[in-house]
């Protein structure tokens, strides 16, 4: 048998066993490729003598058009039974039932936080955080709160270890210490997040949440404290007038102290701030104590400002009329799908996003 019809033959059958294009490409380059086999023969004519040469060429082409035919056509077989494959495990059965879709929805304290950020970032404020777990130096000596002082007792304070050096956090103003150790003046943050005190009733949690305002600079005083309240309170309850009372009061970091009231009414049973002759205790705040500023390495002589501390849950209830604090830990998922928000509906007073 001539080499020729050999390798005819022996491929004719591969071609038949064959059912992937990897393999056919496989094929092709053992055919016809630089050392192919039918490219080989086709070198070998220049060495026959002549009187042959003219049939073997004939036998050479007609094997080569043969076998590229062939291949043709399988490649064009595999093809559509790649496509009948696919048409038949992709099939979609309009006739099924839709599947629920259900959203999330944002818990009112996030929403809140989110509103907050928002609202004093538009003056100029940045947002920073600190841990949860502090030591006990952040949350009190800095803060010109020494062991023993009596405000130490009133925090009623979560302790990790046995020499009271770790504790929860028992508000967000180790945040100002962090940040003031950290870079130098002027500062002008806010630091919304979680803190821990031993309590547990219709009106405070175990944990809860606060956030803490400082603004350091040369020149500023209570005028600004004032103005930077008074626009946060009005905006954050989307009103025109608000009715705020300072309150003299104590906190160790502050010097002077005081406690901020807003006025407000209730009608039907909802509280409508603003109006009326009721006073509601939101915040607590004063100009940043000498001895937090020189515990932190800030000059006293040349800078001062103001730090205040506000419950964010006490204004999420306030906002959106939510009476029993306590709900907002319990995870009811049929209580957050009525109090929650909606990720894509955004407030008018959640202007980070809307704009
Ligand atoms: N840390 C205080 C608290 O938890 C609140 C507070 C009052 C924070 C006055 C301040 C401030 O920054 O200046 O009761």
């Amino acid at each position: 048998m001539s080499d020729i019809i050999k390798i005819k033959e022996e491929y004719l059958n591969k071609l038949q066993e064959i059912s992937e294009l990897k393999d056919i490409n496989q094929i092709k380059s053992e055919l016809f490729g630089k050392n192919g086999k039918i490219s080989n023969e086709f070198k070998k004519m220049g060495s026959l003598p002549s009187e042959d040469r003219k049939k073997v060429s004939l036998d050479l082409n007609a094997t080569k058009n043969e076998l590229q035919n062939l291949i043709e056509k399988k490649i064009k077989d595999i093809e559509i039974n790649e496509i009948n494959l696919k048409l038949k495990n992709e099939k979609v059965d309009v006739t099924l039932p839709e599947r629920t879709f259900s959203r999330g929805k944002i818990h009112p304290v996030s929403q809140v936080i989110d509103e907050i950020s928002s609202i004093f970032s538009e003056i100029g404020f940045n947002v920073e955080e600190g841990p949860d777990v502090e030591n006990e130096y952040n949350n009190f000596t800095a803060l010109n709160t020494p062991e023993n002082h009596p405000a130490r007792d009133m925090h009623d304070t979560f302790y990790l270890d046995k020499n009271k050096k770790f504790l929860l956090r028992t508000h967000t103003s180790p945040v100002q210490v962090r940040t003031m150790l950290q870079g130098k003046p002027p500062f002008k943050i806010i630091a919304p997040g979680r803190t821990y005190r031993s309590d547990s009733d219709q009106t405070h949690a175990p944990m809860f949440h606060q956030v803490e305002g400082l603004h350091i600079d040369k020149n500023i005083n209570m005028g600004h404290l004032k103005g930077c309240l008074n626009y946060f309170i009005k905006e954050f309850f989307e009103v025109e007038k608000i009715k705020m009372r300072f309150r003299p009061s104590h906190f160790p970091f502050t010097e002077p102290s005081a406690e901020v009231d807003i006025g407000y009414e209730l009608k039907n049973g909802k509280i409508i701030i603003g109006e009326g002759d009721k006073w509601l205790e939101i915040l607590g705040c004063g100009m940043v104590h000498p001895n937090v500023l020189k515990n932190v390495k800030v000059d006293p002589t040349k800078y001062q400002g103001y730090a205040f501390g506000i419950g964010i849950d006490r204004l999420a209830m306030l906002k959106y009329g939510i009476n029993d604090l306590r709900a907002f830990f319990e995870t009811d998922y049929r209580w957050l799908s009525h109090f929650g928000f909606d990720p894509l509906d955004v407030p008018s007073s959640y202007r980070g996003l809307s704009r």
